[in-house]
């Protein structure tokens, strides 16, 4: 691959998995440094496995712990890659979760927690590398923009998805804060936009094709007729964070195999 990345420090939140350690590897091997955000103790191993990976592969890069939703480890996940590798580049907010119930039995807990991971921890890691940003300001040598960001949506920030109230509420504020801060910075030479999957196979959705019947009932949602997979979403991301994208602001891409475009109205309506 064409290394339009290289030398740029990208930071991945929740990249020990799923679609995170699949866009981490995709930039990697586009030839950025990488760090591999995991949230707890327990996704050591699997954050340091996707490292393992990258490094095999000719890639650098290093793990890094921290609850995307606790503003002081935020803050020091920044500090510290700074100190190791100068400035970031690249923000991936990707770390997201799902907790599902029907609305009328969702917790106050339920709720709260999806909302402070998913929404409150790209609030969070949009602050500290807009300000990283600032300070850097444009080095031509890096990329024409001061810093790219691109934000985890879904296609929940369009689709309405029942049993998921918190979730589709996370995703749909995710569209206004990337919009907001990117109409906001766009004058700084930062870009904003977001990444909106569909379904991607990853753990998150595992029930949607671990069987085949499941997945057949999967792909009645999707025009294009397979699952998607996180090298999908890898390889726009390290469109969205290159300088081939440098007129891109504020938007959300759809990488979803049409599933968006309402396939139940194929034949009724
Ligand atoms: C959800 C997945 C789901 C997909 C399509 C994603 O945002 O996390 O569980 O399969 O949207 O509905």
């Amino acid at each position: 691959m064409d290394k339009k990345l290289s030398g740029q420090v990208a930071i991945i939140t929740g990249a020990s998995s799923g679609i995170g350690a699949g866009v981490a590897k995709s930039l990697s091997a586009a030839g950025a440094i990488v760090v591999i955000n995991y949230p707890v103790p327990p996704v050591k191993d699997a954050a340091e496995a996707v490292l393992a990976e990258i490094k095999a592969a000719g890639g650098t890069g290093i793990t890094a712990i921290c609850d995307v939703s606790r503003e002081n480890e935020v803050q020091k996940m920044f500090a510290d890659t700074i100190q190791q590798f100068g400035t970031v580049d690249i923000l991936i907010n990707n770390a997201g979760l799902q907790k599902d119930a029907p609305f009328d039995e969702m917790t106050l807990e339920q709720w709260n927690f999806v909302l402070s991971v998913n929404l409150t921890g790209q609030f969070l890691c949009a602050r500290e590398a807009i300000r990283e940003f600032l300070r850097r300001g444009v080095d031509p040598k890096r990329s024409r923009a001061a810093g790219k960001i691109v934000h985890m949506s879904s296609v929940h920030e369009v689709i309405p998805w029942a049993g998921h109230a918190n979730y589709a509420a996370s995703k749909g504020g995710i569209m206004m804060l990337m919009k907001t801060i990117s109409q906001e910075f766009a004058h700084k030479k930062i870009r904003i936009n977001s990444i909106s999957p569909g379904a991607i196979q990853t753990p998150i959705n595992y029930r949607d094709w671990q069987t085949p019947e499941a997945l057949d009932k999967l792909m009645t949602l999707i025009p294009y007729k397979r699952i998607g997979t996180p090298d999908d979403i890898g390889r726009a991301a390290v469109w969205l964070c290159s300088d081939d994208s440098d007129y891109v602001n504020g938007i959300s891409l759809f990488v979803d195999g049409g599933m968006t475009l309402y396939p139940d109205f194929t034949e009724n309506g």
